[in-house]
This record gives structure tokens, C-alpha cells and sequence, in this order.
């Protein structure tokens, strides 16, 4: 079993022509299934804050919990490339990027990162870059960005807006990042910038052209969530059987049927 490395990302789009698997994990035993059911990218994503924290957005995510959770997804993920994404805030210069990519991959063990955005943080990317971290980049709908772009909304819809995420690919990829994940953009959009870049592009609600596909784990597993993007699928409906389960198990210890004596220690 051989580590995927960010060589082996970038040859799935230049030498062997096959779609690269990325998912979100935040913990050990989730990172573990993901590593074992043999997807390519696991990335520590700051939708931990929303998904896992309870925060309403990414922006409160800090660089302590981050590292909490890359560490705990490092000890379980033996194969797949691990990616911690830069919390808000944790970037807005040159070497506080540097400093805090620093952390990631020398004390959580992971072996590159993501920052969200375009031209706003080239001089941070090419630093980083410098400075021998690979870098993914991310544009489109940006989380981190909400506020300033109105909402969780597809974004290049219109010729101008397009054309600047267009833009952005072309100069992120000078830059020299290995990926760039396109998120909530239109298919159109995504196809176009595929087809003009060397380096994978990864979707996330960017349609069926990318070469590889993302996807936050509790969308795809079924987890209760107050909102459903329609680029969701849902591959299980784990919050159901979950509520079964724990309703099982209140109603067994309400009536005695758990434990048995089976289920128990003799002298
Ligand atoms: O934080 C995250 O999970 C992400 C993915 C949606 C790409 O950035």
C-alpha cells in the first residue's frame, strides 16, 4: 500500500487520465473509513467548525482547533494525501501563512494545505510555495467569504464573474499549486477552466468535467443538516438509523431487556 502523494494527484490528470476522490474527515474513525475505502485526498476541512463545532459559519474556525483535528484525522489516514485547510485569519500575510502552514505540516503531519481565494492572496500562495508547502487552491464560492459574496450562492454566473474565476485559475496555477477546487460555480465554467489547466481541478457542485470530485462525508453519509445543496448526494441516512438505534437502546434499558445475563460477568 503505497502513500498518495501530490506527484500521484497530478499524474491522475496528466498520465493516467482518471477522476481523483476527495472527502472531508474531522476524526480518527471516520479519516480510517475514508483511507481504507481507498479515496485519493482527505482534507481536514474548516467546515469542521459547522459540521462537528457547531459554529453558524467557518470564520469563527481557530488554528488550535484545526490542529486538534488534522492530528487526530493524521493517526488514522495511512495512504490517502492529507490536506488542512487554513483557518480565517490564519493567512492574511505572508508569514503568518508560512508560519501557521508550518504547523500543519511539521506538528499535525499533514502534507499540504488549503487556502480559499484568488488574486487577494497570490503573494501568500506563491510564499507558501516558496517555502516548500504544497498548496491547493479554492474558488468559487469561498465559505470563508459568505458575507462579502451574499450568501451560499453559485458564483460566475455572469460573464464578468466567470472570466475573473477564470482569471484566478490561470494565475493560482502559474503560482505553482498542485489542485484547485471549484466550488458551487457553473458547469460551463468548471469545463472551461479544466480543459485550459495542466493541474486537476476538484468539484464540489461544479458538475460532471472536473477531474475530481469533493464532497463533505456528513452530506454524503446522511447526517441531519438544516441545509440539502442540491449537488448532495446522499449515500446512506445515517441520522435515521441512528435515531433508531439510540431509540432501541433507551427503550431495552427503560423495559430490562438490556443488559441479560449474557451480556454480563459471572463471579
Ligand atoms: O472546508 C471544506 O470542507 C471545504 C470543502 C467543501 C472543499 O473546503
Amino acid at each position: 500500500m503505497s502513500r498518495v502523494t501530490v506527484k500521484d494527484i497530478l499524474n491522475r490528470k496528466q498520465k493516467e487520465k482518471r477522476k481523483i476522490t476527495v472527502l472531508t474527515a474531522y476524526d480518527f474513525p471516520f479519516a480510517k473509513l475514508v483511507d481504507e475505502a481507498g479515496i485519493d485526498i482527505v482534507l481536514v476541512g474548516d467546515s469542521v467548525g459547522m459540521v462537528c463545532l457547531g459554529y453558524e459559519s467557518t470564520i469563527p474556525v481557530s488554528m488550535r482547533e484545526m490542529l486538534h483535528h488534522v492530528k487526530a484525522v493524521r493517526r488514522a489516514v495511512k495512504r490517502a494525501l492529507l490536506i488542512a485547510d487554513m483557518p480565517f485569519g490564519s493567512y492574511q500575510g505572508i508569514e503568518s501563512a508560512i508560519r501557521n502552514a508550518r504547523r500543519f505540516l511539521k506538528e499535525a503531519g499533514a502534507e499540504a494545505v488549503k487556502l480559499e481565494g484568488g488574486k487577494r492572496i497570490m503573494a501568500q500562495v506563491k510564499g507558501l510555495i516558496r517555502a516548500g508547502v504544497p498548496v491547493m487552491g479554492h474558488l468559487g464560492m469561498i465559505p470563508q467569504s459568505v458575507s462579502e459574496l451574499g450568501g451560499y450562492k453559485v458564483q460566475g454566473k455572469t460573464k464578468e464573474q466567470a472570466d475573473q474565476i477564470f482569471e484566478e485559475a490561470k494565475e493560482l496555477e502559474q503560482a505553482g499549486v498542485f489542485a484547485i477546487v471549484l466550488e458551487c460555480v457553473p458547469n460551463s465554467l468548471a469545463k472551461r477552466i479544466t480543459k485550459s489547466l495542466k493541474i486537476p481541478t476538484i468539484g464540489i457542485g461544479a458538475g460532471p468535467d472536473t477531474d475530481g470530485q469533493g464532497l463533505v462525508i456528513h452530506d454524503l453519509l446522511g447526517f441531519e443538516s438544516s441545509v440539502r445543496p442540491r449537488f448532495v448526494r446522499r449515500y446512506a441516512e445515517l441520522s435515521q438509523t441512528i435515531h433508531k438505534a439510540l431509540a432501541q437502546y433507551r427503550n431495552d434499558v427503560l423495559s430490562k431487556k438490556f443488559p441479560t445475563v449474557k451480556e454480563s460477568f459471572k463471579d
